[in-house]
């Protein structure tokens, strides 16, 4: 009963077989082995459209090295306070940027808006005095498990437009805010404006595999020699590889993604009937935020259920009272249903 991540989980046994499978033989090294050659071609199909790809094995990894595609050492980067690019990543995308400024705003259950964006903007009034606005990311779904909507993410295309801003958007639930919109990927990227996109697939069933997919071809120039010198790419490639092409096949991502989702929205259902619970903010993909008096958080403690209490901003979700805890309940691809019921059956 282990609702601490999504990340707490194994490898899909559809992903073991194929990395079994990439296991004979010899093949080229560096990505230029057959296997990463289909899979570039495969993201093209995914997302209707020639995209430039790069693997890496870590979202950290990927969402640094596309944003310092984006973003000049002296250039600002605007996100949520609460996004992993800010509060998580130990400044990579300083780092890899090369000293790039984030500007973390504060907005509502974890998502922030355009309208945040232009008041910050507002302040960029003495030249060099300022850093450089460049970049805007928002990360799909949300670290609080909400989803941006299309029209969201059009409002920050044509936000970046207009300002000559880049957008990225880090997916590393991207198939979970893809089956909860029900949308294509093209829709829910490229066509609403995003420019570079980290591509999640460690936390809904590969062992350890991102991409970085680039919309805006221009910022992939010369991609390979940041991810060289970020130590990110593999002589063994051809295993990112088969991991990332059995991800994409018999839409292995999207049902492992919907399942996830339709876990968490059992528990979401499931707490939301019980009176003295309620949920910090409103589940839209695979976590569930449940805001519930103490006792009853150091009562869950002593069982096998596995979570975290969680810590957000007050103005982030619903209030969460002194005597009160917030824990976080995050739903895998290999969740149960049974370990669903079963948690639920410990809180009421
Ligand atoms: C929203 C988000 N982005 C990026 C990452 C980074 O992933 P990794 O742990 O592979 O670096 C995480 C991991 O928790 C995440 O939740």
């Amino acid at each position: 009963m282990n609702f601490a991540s999504d990340n707490v989980y194994g490898v899909d046994q559809a992903i073991m077989d194929a990395l079994v499978e990439a296991n004979t033989g010899s093949a080229d090294s560096y990505a230029y082995d057959e296997i990463t050659k289909r899979v570039e071609k495969r993201f093209n199909q995914v997302f209707e459209r020639d995209v430039k790809v790069f693997l890496v094995t870590t979202g950290t990894a990927a969402n640094a090295l596309a944003l310092s595609t984006m973003a000049p050492p002296f250039g600002a980067i605007f996100c949520h306070a609460f996004s992993h690019i800010n509060a998580d990543e130990c400044g990579a995308p300083e780092f890899y940027t090369g000293g790039a400024k984030m500007f973390g705003l504060d907005g509502v259950a974890g998502k922030i808006s355009p309208e945040m964006v232009r008041e910050s903007l507002k302040g960029f009034i003495r030249g060099e005095h300022d850093p450089k606005a460049a970049a805007i990311s928002i990360t799909q779904s949300s670290e609080l498990g909400t989803v941006y909507s299309l029209d969201e993410i059009q409002a920050f295309g044509d936000l970046a437009r207009e300002k000559g801003l880049k957008l990225h958007m880090d997916g590393a639930r991207f198939a979970n805010a893809l089956v909860s919109l029900g949308c294509s990927p093209a829709e829910m990227t490229w066509k609403r404006g995003v420019d570079a996109l980290s591509f999640g697939a460690t936390k809904n069933g590969a062992m350890g595999v991102e991409a970085v997919v680039f919309f805006d071809l221009d910022l992939a120039k010369d991609f390979e020699y940041r991810r060289m010198r970020g130590g990110h790419l593999l002589s063994k490639n051809r295993f990112l590889a088969a991991q990332m092409e059995a991800y994409l096949s018999d839409d292995l991502w999207l049902n492992n993604a919907r399942h996830a989702n339709d876990m968490a929205k059992r528990l979401a259902d499931g707490h939301a009937k019980v009176e003295y619970l309620r949920l910090g903010v409103e589940c839209q993909a695979n976590e569930v935020f449940v805001i519930m008096p103490k006792a009853k958080h150091d009562e869950l403690e002593k069982t096998e259920a596995v979570f975290h209490e969680w810590l957000a901003s007050g103005s982030d979700t619903a209030p969460v009272g002194p005597d009160e805890i917030m824990i976080r309940l995050v739903t895998s691809f290999l969740t149960r249903q049974e370990d669903v019921d079963g948690f639920l059956k410990l809180v009421s």
